[in-house]
């Protein structure tokens, strides 16, 4: 498959993660009886596996892997902190305090995962 077209489901599925991880967060910490639903516990997986998959074409695609090329194993380890900080946030928290703290850390750790895709550098935000 063309290497812009996997780029754009990546790009796409990051959107799609992001925007749910947010709504997800602000639906909690409302109560909102929509974090019942079913779509909102299987549509994350769903996109999650689906950027996992795209990454990992990516990768092949361009001939860089984590382990090797630093700011792929960046992007990995920022990833694994990101599921870890969303499985606090969103199941294991007993307060509201270390539920919002985790919450806003995982989309934090989100944004440098995008500015380390968009460097190629696992130090985005300092000059090269
Ligand atoms: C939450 C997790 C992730 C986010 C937010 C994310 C974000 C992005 C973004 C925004 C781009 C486009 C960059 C640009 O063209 O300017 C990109 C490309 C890419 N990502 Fe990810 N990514 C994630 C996970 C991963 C993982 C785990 C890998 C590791 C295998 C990976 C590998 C790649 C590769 C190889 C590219 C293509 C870079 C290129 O063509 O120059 N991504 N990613």
């Amino acid at each position: 498959m063309d290497l812009l077209v996997v780029k754009t489901v990546h790009v796409a599925c990051v959107a799609a993660s992001y925007t749910l991880f947010f709504l997800r967060g602000v639906w909690l910490l409302q109560g909102s009886p929509i974090m019942r639903q079913r779509w909102v516990k299987v549509v994350p997986h769903i996109t999650d596996t689906l950027l996992l998959a795209s990454a990992v074409a990516l990768a092949i695609g361009i001939r860089q892997y984590p382990g090797t090329d630093a700011w792929l194993t960046a992007k990995v380890a920022g990833m694994l902190l990101y599921i870890g900080l969303g499985m606090v946030a969103f199941r294991f928290s007993k307060t509201l305090r270390t539920r919002i703290v985790s919450w806003v850390a995982a989309q934090l750790v989100f944004f440098y995962i995008v500015a380390v895709a968009r460097a190629h550098s696992p130090l985005p935000f300092i000059a090269q």
